[in-house]
């Protein structure tokens, strides 16, 4: 990766949304492969952490948790050790998992957001949002549903329509309807803090298509398409109230975009370790703004535009950290609307999977690396149902 020399590594995998548990294909394409470089180092000998935890805000969980009757922290909990549990099980050597409701987090994301907010880094932009009269509330995102103004799907969400693929926002459906009372929404006026892509395009420019040729195909090919059209400024704020607040006067019943806040997870996450151990790991910096240290990041590849574009975007505009090395994301997988199989309760097969003999996940995850969705991840189960067969009976006959 890259011909430069680098005295450590800092590794990190896609924080997962605690609304679910983690899925058999995650582990192929992105805590499997992280887990094998990462202990891959540490075997040579080399400075490394590496870095996990649960992305525990946005829409998605406010919705699950209306859906339940209960709080969204509570969703979190929940899902937060069901996730946490399924990585130990399996073996995933993360150095610290912790999660974006914790306190220090809570800190280092606002912190954050303040130096951009002070240095001029934002901009306010008043925009028309759809707002629920009887919820009193915006409606971000998967707040509303409607049809489609592109393929005539009846039931898109806010952010997406799921049938044909494009990107959307609120005020673009047709026909809306408020997802929390059902109700027609009206329009309204609001205001947010933007990042100015715009701004930070011919940088993005010379740092990827030029300086990062040898990023996979799929992640270079993305970060060009989007970088051949013109950036638009985007919004790094919502108004929502499950959240970090937006650390401003007047920004009341706002908070960070949850892809403003989950990133910075990375580095309160390290934070959180150093903090806990400093003498094994020395001061967090080091793994963040040190340019001797190698940051790499393992995603899915509908993760690809934030760690690429926006995450770097909002590290230049702060100033003082360093950018990733290499962003591995597979091809094939999505982290939250996968394409294989979610009916499948994965947290109970894997335990269960697991649970017979020990170091049973070793046959997993040969199995898993040697089936990784390189190329098409659609019968991942079928190709691991019948590797594992195999493996099994091998492993089997190895230890009977
Ligand atoms: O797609 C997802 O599941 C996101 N929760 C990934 C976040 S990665 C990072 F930004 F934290
Ligand atoms: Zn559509």
């Amino acid at each position: 990766m890259g011909e430069k020399k680098f005295k450590r590594t800092t590794v990190t995998a896609a924080l997962p949304y605690a609304n679910g548990g983690v899925h058999i294909g995650h582990l192929a394409g992105v805590y499997v492969p992280s887990d094998i470089y990462a202990r891959y180092l540490r075997l040579k000998k080399e400075e490394v952490v590496f870095i996990g935890g649960s992305d525990e805000h946005g829409v998605p969980i406010t919705l699950r948790a209306k859906k339940e009757g209960v709080t969204p922290q509570d969703v979190c909990d929940r899902y937060h050790k069901m996730i946490k549990d399924s990585f130990r099980e399996f073996g995933i050597s993360f150095d610290v998992y912790s999660r974006t409701t914790s306190e220090t987090h809570h800190k280092f994301a606002s912190d954050f957001f303040r130096k951009l907010y002070d240095d001029g880094k934002l901009i306010e932009q008043e925009t028309e949002q759809l707002y629920d009269e009887e919820a009193k509330q915006f409606l971000a995102d998967r707040y509303v549903v409607g049809e489609c103004p592109h393929c005539h799907n009846e039931h898109a969400y806010g952010d997406q329509c799921e049938k044909c693929g494009s990107d959307l926002s609120p005020m673009e459906l047709i026909n809306p309807q408020s997802t929390i009372s059902g109700s027609k929404p009206v329009v309204k006026t609001t205001k947010n803090w933007y990042l100015p892509l715009n701004n930070y395009q011919e940088w993005l420019k010379q740092w990827i298509l030029n300086e990062h040729k040898e990023w996979r195909p799929n992640v270079y090919g993305q970060c060009k398409s989007w970088l051949d059209m013109d950036l638009q400024p985007r919004a790094m704020t919502r108004d929502l109230n499950w959240g970090i607040p937006v650390p401003v006067e007047g920004a009341e019943g706002k908070v960070l975009y949850v892809w403003f806040d989950a990133p910075i997870g990375y580095i309160s996450n390290t934070k959180e370790l150093c903090d806990s151990n400093p003498e094994k790991f020395g001061s967090w910096q080091k793994w963040w703004q040190d340019p001797e240290t190698r940051l790499i990041h393992f995603i899915g590849k509908d993760n690809i535009v934030f760690h690429c574009l926006i995450f770097p975007s909002m590290l230049k505009a702060h100033g003082d950290y360093i950018l990733p090395d290499n962003v591995p994301s597979n091809e094939f997988l999505n982290l939250e609307n996968d394409k294989i199989s979610t009916s499948r309760n994965w947290a109970v097969w894997l335990h269960e999977y697991l649970v017979d003999f020990p170091n049973k996940q070793d046959v997993l995850r040969y199995v898993l690396t040697a089936n990784a969705p390189e190329t098409k991840d659609n019968n991942l189960l079928g190709r691991i149902s019948k590797s594992a067969t195999t493996a099994n009976s091998w492993q089997f006959m190895a230890t009977s």
